[in-house]
């Protein structure tokens, strides 16, 4: 993993927005995991002002979310996919059956395995936030380098931290489903964003830490495309 330190957050949200754009002009038919959380939210304002100036389509893309909370209503605001929507996709060109996000009213297993099945051999490229716990999506610590998409029990800190997207703070998700650490692994290339001084020591830990499960981001440590794009705030520390 190759750690950036792209500058003050407008020129780290413009690095992350140029390399997608550039990525995806090479490969129309780019197929992405995309994340939800704060963090991206700059890079998605930038994607979309892209595709309205005509300097990239995601006509031909494919996204993926990578992670949804369970037991909330469909229309929850809150929900990962909602969130993915009003943030890019709703505002971008990408045909409606070209975002995959999870179905949970059924067998949330049987669902688990079809999306699993749709990534198949791997994403071209993920982005993926980083906890402050070094969890990537909702692989928590102690997920398996090879799991796969799954339902999982949410961490104390997460169900804390989802009451921003959910503007309340009582009737919280304590479950989730996530594409695995083995199936994010398979994606040609992966970039961990982090911005901010609150991620400094998870980005000094993820870089120089031990590799273990206790610390999700580092099992990423030694896939061949993969970087830590973070600010100078967040990148601080290594
Ligand atoms: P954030 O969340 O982008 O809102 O900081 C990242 C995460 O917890 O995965």
């Amino acid at each position: 993993m190759t750690l950036v330190n792209a500058g003050p957050i407008d020129a780290w949200a413009d690095h992350v927005a140029a390399r997608l754009v550039g990525r995806l002009a090479a490969n129309p038919a780019l197929r992405l995991c995309l994340p939800t959380g704060l963090t991206p939210l700059p890079v998605y304002d930038r994607l979309a002002a892209a595709v309205a100036r005509g300097d990239v389509s995601f006509a031909r893309a494919e996204v993926f979310l990578l992670d949804e909370f369970g037991g909330v209503a469909p229309e929850d605001p809150g929900r990962c996919d909602r969130t993915l929507a009003r943030a890019l996709v709703s505002r971008v060109d990408l045909p409606a059956d070209r975002f995959h996000r999870f179905a949970l009213s059924g067998d949330v297993d049987e669902e688990c395995r079809r999306v699993e099945a749709l990534v198949g051999a791997g994403c071209d490229l993920t982005l993926l936030g980083l906890g402050t716990n070094g969890h990537l999506g909702m692989n928590e610590p102690g997920s398996a380098p090879d799991s796969l998409t799954r339902r999982v029990a949410l961490d104390p800190s997460t169900i804390a931290a989802s009451a921003r997207y959910f503007g309340r703070s009582t009737n919280l998700p304590t479950w989730g489903v996530t594409l695995g650490l083995g199936t994010l692994s398979r994606s040609g290339e992966v970039w961990v964003l982090a911005t901010g001084a609150g991620k400094s020591a998870i980005v000094r830990d993820t870089m120089h830490g031990p590799v273990s499960s206790a610390v999700p981001a580092t099992l990423l440590r030694d896939h061949q495309a993969a970087m830590l794009i973070a600010d100078e705030e967040a990148a601080a520390l290594a």
